[in-house]
């Protein structure tokens, strides 16, 4: 993602949470300051060098950004995406699952609801960053659509790895259905 090395992992703080319903049931709306906690706590989850709390709190009210979380009927989060659009050009800046709700459509329809607000937006072109490991995240954004345009070598941290620059042309037709 855009904000420099990360590292995929898992810890238990966040296994014994309720999961959502089934991939029909989730329902995505613009962060709130009351989220931010959990918000903070998924992306610790997530990625080994976490945004800061302060880094989430900056985005609400940004009207250059979609900071958007998925929720259930409890309004519990389940994940968030975070993006950026300037002028025609978009970037997907961050996006995490809970890891006890993944596998349901959610990183879909975040990213979805993120690739919609660039159309909305008149964007053309949405790129993101991805470590080359990120099998999981690769196919999620093939799926969407979008292609590698540049490696950027040794640009993460802890583990130094590659990342993989990807872009989405959004001239092109919609490749994946909206659930
Ligand atoms: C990447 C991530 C957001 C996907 O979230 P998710 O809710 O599990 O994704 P979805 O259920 O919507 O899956 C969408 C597509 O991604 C791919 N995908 C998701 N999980 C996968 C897995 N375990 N293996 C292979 N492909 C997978 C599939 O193409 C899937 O489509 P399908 O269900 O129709 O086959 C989630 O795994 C996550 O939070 N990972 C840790 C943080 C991270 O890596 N973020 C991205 C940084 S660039």
């Amino acid at each position: 993602m855009g904000t420099g090395a990360r590292t995929t992992a898992v810890h238990s703080v966040i296994a014994m949470r309720p999961q959502p319903e089934p991939r029909d049931a989730v329902r995505i709306r613009p962060a709130r300051a009351e989220d931010i906690a959990r918000v903070v706590a998924l992306e610790t989850e997530a990625f080994s060098d976490a945004w800061t709390r302060a880094s989430f709190e900056n985005l609400l009210g940004d009207p250059r950004a979609l900071f958007a979380v998925v929720c259930d009927d409890d309004d519990l989060v389940h994940g968030y995406v975070v993006a950026w659009y300037v002028v025609d050009e978009g970037e997907i800046a961050n996006l995490a699952v809970a890891s006890t709700s993944r596998r349901r459509g959610i990183g879909g329809s975040l990213l979805d609801a993120a690739l919609d607000e660039a159309r909305t937006r008149d964007v053309t072109s949405v790129y993101l960053e991805v470590r080359d490991s990120n099998e999981v995240a690769r196919a999620l954004y093939a799926s969407r659509g979008f292609v590698q345009v540049m490696r950027r070598r040794r640009y993460y941290r802890t583990p130094t790895e590659d990342a993989l620059v990807l872009k989405l042309d959004l001239h092109q037709p919609r490749t994946h259905a909206p659930r």
